[in-house]
């Protein structure tokens, strides 16, 4: 259920018809219901219910923020990747001491940003990066508190792309490691490490590979603990996948009720606090990304419908190969002609295809599609390619809605270029 559903013959969005905000805003826009947002968060907290635990939703999947203060007023905490996503959470108003920094690169200045808001946990990937961190707490008399992020060398089984979890990928430390690296820890004044953090991949379809990582933390726990560390968190990361078929035909993913019961059967008599990072799971389906067909071309061996959304607005289909289901706006009526077409936008790359041989209804130009669930991972990986528009975006709310970030457009980044002093 996301709340973007068909009524009176257009989708609305909760209650209002995405028509309408077309008419207000232009296309293409990002639109987020609120419902949707909320009933995510309320479902994945409740999994985990019984367990002492914090939701940390991860900025990157949508770091509007409007869509992080919608989270954090249910409670919700962050995980943040950079400077700019630390910011995005303390504007959006979660509490500092539920935000984790995380991420393979973090430099001093974020470093001491992150130490200067007071976050919870800083989730350190390399020993060099636990070098600085210890320098940069000693010179501001403080403990940083740290989690180390291992690698458990778990195959996540999704997409090369997004998979993180193996030896050979960058992220955190070698399993062969970890022991050395707490032992260093444990012996830095500027370092208190409490925890150990995990994350395998994003967009993960079968609870075992999260079982099998979890296993392997759970554990570690219980070595470190032996080891005479002092345990007290661990962080599972994000990583739960979402269906991104067309209703009816969604293909399984694990509910959020499974994740949780099984969470709390590998870790739950730990006596850790537990954090848990999703991102596309808490947003994915509370989004879609609404354009206007603006020419229909019949080829020989194909039609195309070419939209004003493009490869910049939403790049996942070119990037990772994502499919998403694309669905009139104005509902067909049930004695339509369906063909196949495919969908594409107006950049000058064959990869600006969102979908080929989709089945559509008779359309044409002026008429408006919506791509779905593109909650996570749209608007935040949206470029202005090809001099288009930074794409905005819409929040609705029952019957209301609001642009929650105006399109930028190729003025405003103009407004930003100089040209050197010797051309003048
Ligand atoms: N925690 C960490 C440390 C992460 O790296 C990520 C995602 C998450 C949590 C949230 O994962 P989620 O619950 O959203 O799966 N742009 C790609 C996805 C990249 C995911 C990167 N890391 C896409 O469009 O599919």
């Amino acid at each position: 259920m996301d709340h973007f559903d068909y009524k009176n013959g257009r989708i609305c969005a909760e209650s209002v018809p995405l028509a309408h905000i077309a008419k207000a805003v232009g296309t293409p826009f990002y639109c987020y219901a609120t419902a949707t947002i909320e009933r995510h968060y309320r479902v994945f907290s409740q999994a985990l219910e019984g367990l002492d635990s914090t939701i940390c939703y991860a900025v990157k999947a949508n770091g509007n923020t409007a869509v992080i203060r919608t989270l954090a007023r249910l409670g919700a905490g962050a995980d943040v990747v950079s400077g700019g996503e630390l910011k995005r959470a303390l504007v959006a108003g979660v509490p500092h001491d539920k935000i984790v920094f995380s991420g393979v690169a973090k430099t001093r200045e974020e470093m001491a940003a992150a130490l200067d808001a007071g976050v919870m946990q800083i989730n350190v990937e390399s020993e060099a990066e636990l070098a600085i961190l210890n320098q940069v707490a000693v010179a501001r008399g403080v403990q940083a508190p740290v989690a180390i992020r291992v690698n458990p060398d778990v195959d996540a089984g999704t997409h090369e792309k997004i998979t993180t979890g193996r030896t050979e990928h960058k992220f955190g430390i070698e399993w062969t490691r970890v022991h050395q690296v707490y032992a260093e820890a444990a012996a830095m004044p500027g370092i208190r490490t409490s925890g150990v953090a995990v994350h395998i991949g994003s967009q993960i379809t079968d609870l075992e590979p999260f079982r099998a990582a979890f296993i392997k933390v759970r554990d570690l726990v219980a070595m470190l603990r032996a080891d005479g560390h002092a345990i007290g968190r661990i962080d599972l990361g994000g990583g739960l996948g979402i269906p991104y078929g067309e209703a009816g035909a969604n293909g399984s993913v694990p509910t959020p009720e499974a994740y949780g019961k099984m969470v709390k059967e590998v870790v739950g008599d730990l006596g850790c606090h537990v954090l848990v990072e999703p991102g596309r799971v808490i947003v994915g389906n509370a989004g879609i990304l609404v354009a206007k067909i603006v020419y229909i071309k019949e080829g020989s061996t194909r039609t195309f419908v070419i939209v004003d959304a493009a490869m910049n607005d939403l790049i996942r289909p070119t990037l990772y190969n994502a499919y998403h289901a694309i669905v009139p706006v104005a509902e067909p009526p049930a004695d339509a002609a369906w063909k196949e077409v495919d969908v594409v936008g107006p950049v000058c790359e064959t990869g600006d295809t969102f979908g080929s041989q989709r089945k559509l209804p008779p359309l044409e130009a002026g008429d408006l599609l919506a791509f779905r669930t593109a909650g996570a991972y749209g608007a935040v990986q949206a470029s202005v390619y090809n001099s288009r528009s930074l794409v905005p975006e819409v929040l609705v709310r029952d019957g209301a809605f609001a642009v929650v970030r105006e399109r930028i457009d190729t003025d405003d980044i103009l407004a930003r270029e100089t040209f050197p002093d010797w051309m003048d």
